[in-house]
């Protein structure tokens, strides 16, 4: 699926300038600076598909890529950056969560989580309104290159436990790295499970 064309679309700001939910969609959520644009560029092999930095709060839209003619692929804005300002946070909260409950299409959230901080506070706040609305949602650990590899087996088997009992989380938790370039192929695996045929 990510070796044919993956073109960027369409950035969106409101609900309203979102494309007309014509394909299945999957999009990367999570805390800012967990790795969500980096991922997508990684997945792709086009490092400058979506725009990645070290400054958290890079991504302030929902980006659109159409990969294939077949999956919308989305970018989103992160959440827990304590140094956006109160109407930015508003912003997200009302813009993120109205698209995560409500989005016609969505097929699955992938909601990143940095190895080496574990899941957070915020992230809960996702899964239980993911829960709530009965969206699917699959954990993924991101930055793995900078752990070591018992640290990671740690962090990914409390993370495993973590999500059990959450009735929309799909069982198995990913482990990434988009500078090592590690466990692209089951991401790309699942991701195009739900795409069209
Ligand atoms: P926001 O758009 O602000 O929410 O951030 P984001 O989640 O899109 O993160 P982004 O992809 O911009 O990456 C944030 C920082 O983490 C950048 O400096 C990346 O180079 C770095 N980074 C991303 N993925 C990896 C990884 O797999 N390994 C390492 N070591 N660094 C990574
Ligand atoms: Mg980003």
């Amino acid at each position: 699926l990510f070796a044919r064309d993956v073109d960027f679309m369409r950035s969106a700001v409101s609900l309203e300038t979102l494309p007309p939910p014509d394909l299945p969609e999957v999009c990367f959520a999570g805390r800012s600076n967990v790795g969500k644009s980096s991922l997508i560029n990684a997945l792709t092999n086009r490092k400058g598909l979506a725009r990645a930095s070290n400054t958290p709060g890079r991504t302030r839209e929902l980006n659109y890529f159409n990969v294939d003619g077949r999956l919308f692929l989305v970018d989103l804005p992160g959440f827990g950056y304590a140094k956006a300002s109160k109407s930015d946070i508003a912003r997200w909260q009302i813009l993120t969560k109205a698209y995560l409950r409500g989005r016609a299409g969505l097929r699955r959230v992938f909601l990143l989580i940095d190895s080496r901080h574990g899941i957070k506070p915020s992230d809960i706040e996702v899964m239980e309104m993911l829960d709530e609305a009965a969206v699917t949602y699959q954990l993924v650990l991101t930055k793995t290159d900078k752990l070591k590899k018992g640290q990671l087996e740690k962090v990914y088997k409390a993370t495993q436990k973590r999500i059990k009992k959450r009735p929309a989380a799909y069982p198995n938790v990913m482990k990434t790295s988009s500078e090592k370039k590690d466990g692209l192929d089951s991401l790309r695996a699942e991701i195009a499970d739900l795409a069209l045929p």
